[in-house]
């Protein structure tokens, strides 16, 4: 029987996530820009991607690098111009390439002009767009907050003798979304980018939005784990379902959130189509599984299992198999580099573990997203010296732990595999100075390894580099339906050392075989029984097999077969 297939485009399509400040600076300031995007357009188009999710480039003041915003229609003056965006938007249009932008209204900048107001006096009509907290009514209860050195996300403010709710730093004050004034400002900002011909958002922890006002005691169930608290607010769902049917219905467009502390339970209540929320969203489970419960940046002190990242992205598959649609990513500009965090960066299996990882997000169900210069294999940079990173997250928590007179050392070790900027490094264009990303400093430092090939020029030129190999297999998933959208079945889950599973659709099985191992491992396929394996792609020579269903796998190798 046939599969009914609720094909969309971007089910179908592949996201190339950038990080504008760290892409190519063609004006000379160490910072990347617009311009620098639209010259690298070609080179993006050519790797096969459909859609292009940036970071935020609205006006702000930086303190956490263009997520507090001031100026939700301006462009932020260090990336260019609105004619700079209006130019990108219109040359990736001609080359058919589609724009996610990052939508930021959990909270805005202290700068932006609401938040000037609203600080001004308690009758000013913007105090209701931020959440106050009088002081004669005491000491506000805890809230946790991000990127504050002493975790209180309440500020107090003497020129109204009140607290202002930051989940985040100081300067980015929580926009109050029970304020129906506040939901309004959000769609119409909305309107305006989608009536530029923007083709979606990427919406920052719209976990987060929904608050209880009351601001009641946390209860002792969430024991320091704030996040599930802070992602589970009362009018979240009417929140989202408001917001499609205002804005989001009446457009083309593809939305993904951004969803720290949404458990596996609730995934549908976001994207099941018939509640009319969201299309995806991205899930923290396996950002969590290398580290300490609870603890978004602190590394775990035994290392993972190939059995939890499976039964991660098996458990994830299925609460998507009749509604709702996955999302599948492996880093981001929050989180280290994926071939230094799930595969191996060392000399030896750096190349295979790094083409073995896309051949992984390549062959799952779920709109993969491509972090900028993952496809040459970018590693994590594991700075020295706290005067390297520019990070607020890691500048605060360090100044946290030397306040309390905790283990710096310990923190840096940490911060080599777990700190942001480690992904934030700029893009290996070449092996020219600052590999190609700028003439001038760039403001964070260029990760040496551009020098041994770790760089785009190279493996251009090289037919069995990482980047020739991402191509490769971006053609293999395009010209595959059964890829994108058949059915998804774990082949032993308990196997440590590989990664197996088929992609049916139809009489299409597709058998996907990942070796996780340092060693040479074989693979003995008992579940399935075929006449003709067809290698379809590999990262290596093609594995022996021998009749008895034995695969031979070499270290970190993936291939795809067809099983006739
Ligand atoms: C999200 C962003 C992160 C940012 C935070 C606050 O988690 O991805 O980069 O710091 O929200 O906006």
């Amino acid at each position: 029987m046939k599969n009914e297939l609720n094909r969309q485009w971007w089910k179908e399509g592949i996201v190339y996530q950038i990080y504008p400040r760290s892409f190519q600076d063609t004006t000379g300031n160490g910072i990347g820009d617009i311009q620098g995007i639209i010259k690298r357009l070609d080179y993006i188009k050519n790797l096969g991607v459909d859609i292009i999710w940036l970071n935020p480039i609205y006006e702000s003041p930086n303190d956490d690098n263009g997520y507090d915003i001031s100026d939700y229609r301006n462009i932020m003056a260090e990336f260019g111009s609105m004619a700079d965006f209006d130019e990108l938007l219109q040359k990736m249009k001609e080359r058919g390439l589609k724009l996610v932008m990052d939508l930021v209204v959990n909270h805005s900048s202290d700068e932006h002009e609401w938040f000037k107001e609203s600080r001004k006096s308690r009758d000013n009509p913007y105090r209701d767009y931020y959440h106050w907290w009088p002081a004669e009514k005491g000491t506000p209860p805890k809230r946790w907050s991000f990127f504050d050195v002493e975790s209180n996300a309440w500020k107090y403010d003497e020129q109204t003798d009140a607290y202002y709710l930051h989940c985040f730093s100081v300067k980015q004050p929580d926009l109050k979304w029970e304020n129906k004034k506040v939901r309004q400002e959000v769609y119409d900002l909305m309107k305006f980018w989608f009536e530029k011909g923007v083709d979606g958002f990427r919406m920052d922890v719209i976990s987060f939005i929904s608050k209880d006002t009351n601001f009641p005691e946390l209860p002792a169930s969430y024991n320091g784990e704030f996040i599930p608290f802070y992602a589970n607010g009362p009018k979240l769902h009417d929140y989202l379902q408001e917001m499609n049917e205002s804005v989001l219905q009446n457009y083309d467009v593809m939305t993904v959130g951004e969803a720290p502390g949404v458990t596996i339970d609730q995934a549908l209540n976001f994207v099941d189509a018939d509640r009319k929320e969201l299309d995806m969203f991205f899930h923290f489970d396996l950002m969590a599984l290398d580290r300490e419960e609870g603890e978004t940046f602190l590394m775990a002190k035994e290392k993972w299992k190939l059995s939890e990242f499976k039964k991660i992205h098996s458990d994830w598959d299925a609460v998507f198999a009749e509604k709702g649609w996955g999302s599948m990513y492996l880093n981001n500009h929050d989180f280290p580099r994926s071939v230094s965090r799930w595969g191996n960066d060392s000399r030896t299996h750096w190349y295979s573990s790094a083409t073995m990882l896309q051949t992984f997000l390549l062959s799952m169900r779920g709109t993969p997203y491509f972090y900028y210069g993952e496809e040459i294999g970018m590693t994590n940079i594991k700075f020295d010296t706290i005067s390297d990173y520019r990070d607020i997250n890691t500048i605060n928590r360090y100044k946290t732990i030397e306040a309390n007179g905790g283990d710096l050392k310990a923190f840096l070790e940490n911060e080599k595999d777990a700190s942001r900027d480690n992904a934030r490094t700029p893009m290996q264009w070449d092996n020219s100075k600052n590999a190609g990303f700028t003439t001038a400093q760039p403001w964070l430092k260029v990760n040496a390894n551009f020098k041994h090939g770790v760089n785009v020029a190279e493996q251009d030129s090289n037919k069995d580099s990482v980047l020739n190999y991402f191509r490769n297999m971006v053609q293999v998933r395009k010209n595959n339906l059964a890829l994108i959208y058949g059915t998804y079945t774990l082949l032993q889950k308990d196997n440590e050392a590989v990664y197996a599973y088929t992609r049916t659709l139809d009489d299409t099985v597709f058998l996907v075989l990942l070796s996780f191992s340092t060693k040479n491992t074989s693979f003995t396929l008992t579940e399935q029984s075929f006449e003709k394996a067809k290698l379809i792609i590999s990262n290596d020579d093609a594995p022996s097999i021998k009749t008895d269903n034995i695969f031979e796998l070499k270290p970190y190798q993936a291939c795809i077969y067809k099983l006739m």
